[in-house]
């Protein structure tokens, strides 16, 4: 294709660019599939799916931006954005994709992964769990509950005590050292250098007293081995990386696609640890509401209180859609429909296989 490029640029005397673009036109014109892009043509059904659904949902006005962190409250609720990265580095999008939003929660897939790689599945397994608490993300009940009844670690890395915890656990000398081995494995991820939402981090480290008391208790418990006030504060950091929608369905991508990021090609993590991370997603990704999540769609995911969700096509794709407003146990209300709507849509539901 570039070959034959190359002789009509020099044929006709024009830039390839021009070639292209007049190429693209006749395309458009006569009907025939677009131009092959560096990624190849896109799959027509799949771009039909991402719009009818972003139109379906676009003016859905149910729940409310998180406020307990306030400047997400501030944040536009009308951001609605969709896309999708297949395995093979093909790119899908609608909506809003430029905006950009605190990562909150998703960011503790990427933190858990780190860990797992850095000290294998059972570091994850025999000190934190990798068991549902059927609690809500910030309970602190579901820690006593773990301690006293169940004695043992019976939590997971996605909710916020475990989540803390797991921070506590990646390895690096100083805190800086912590916080730029996380943030690059991050940006690994998403195929692009990631920055911090200074607001958001400012703002929600002067309103965290809850956090930093979880990070006390889990101490206390022995969970967090040092510095719980270091922990909750890389934590509470991490949460505060932007992301837009694309950003978060590359992440999202490269887990479906074994730990290699399917745009960049880069191994962001070894393939053999990807099926622990989706595993406690498939569990506890969306906290209580997991159940129902799976229910409808089959497919590990991971919201967060910045109004993101991603979920994990194995094999297939990475999706993830943002918008702010959250229903009461702290799930975007449009990610959710948008995401379980593609997911039927496109038949990705790995648990619905037709009979042989
Ligand atoms: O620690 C918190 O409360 C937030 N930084 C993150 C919580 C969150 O995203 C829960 N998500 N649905």
């Amino acid at each position: 294709m570039i070959r034959t490029l190359e002789r009509m640029t020099t044929m006709f005397r024009i830039s390839r660019t021009m070639l292209t673009a007049a190429l693209a036109g006749a395309a458009a014109v006569s009907g025939l599939a677009p131009l092959a892009g560096a990624q190849g043509p896109q799959d027509q059904s799949i771009v039909t799916v991402l719009n009818e659904t972003y139109n379906k949902f676009r003016s859905l006005q149910e729940g409310k931006n998180a406020d307990y962190i306030p400047a997400l409250a501030a944040v536009d609720p009308n951001i609605f954005g969709i896309a999708l990265v297949t395995t093979d580095g093909k790119v899908y999008t609608a909506g809003d994709i430029k905006s950009e939003v605190s990562i909150q929660s998703i960011s503790k897939v990427f933190t858990l992964a780190k860990v797992i790689e850095e000290g294998g599945p059972e570091a994850i397994e025999n000190t934190i769990g990798v068991d549902a608490t059927g609690m809500r993300f910030n309970s602190i009940v579901s820690v006593e509950f773990s301690q006293k009844t169940l004695g043992g670690p019976e939590m997971n890395s996605l909710v916020n005590p475990g989540a803390i915890a797991t921070t506590s656990m990646v390895k690096g000398g100083t805190r800086d050292q912590v916080w730029n081995t996380i943030l690059s494995y991050y940006s690994d991820f998403a195929g692009r250098p990631l920055a911090v939402n200074q607001e958001v981090f400012k703002s929600e480290a002067e309103t965290n007293q809850r956090n930093q008391a979880i990070g006390a208790l889990m101490y206390a418990y022995g969970y967090i081995k040092s510095n719980p006030q270091q922990a909750t504060d890389v934590y509470t950091e991490q949460c505060s990386v932007n992301v837009n929608a694309k950003d978060l369905a590359t992440m999202a991508a490269t887990l479906a696609n074994g730990g290699k990021n399917p745009v960049s090609k880069k191994q962001a993590m070894s393939t053999k640890n990807v099926p622990y991370v989706l595993a406690v997603m498939a569990t506890a990704g969306l906290y209580d509401d997991t159940g129902k999540w799976l229910y409808h769609t089959g497919l590990p995911a991971k919201s967060g209180v910045g109004g993101g969700i991603i979920a994990v096509a194995p094999g297939k794709f990475g999706i993830a859609v943002i918008s702010p407003p959250l229903d009461d146990a702290g799930n975007s209300v449009k990610a959710q429909r948008a995401i379980a709507e593609i997911v039927q849509r496109l038949n990705a539901n790995p648990y619905a296989v037709q009979p042989r």
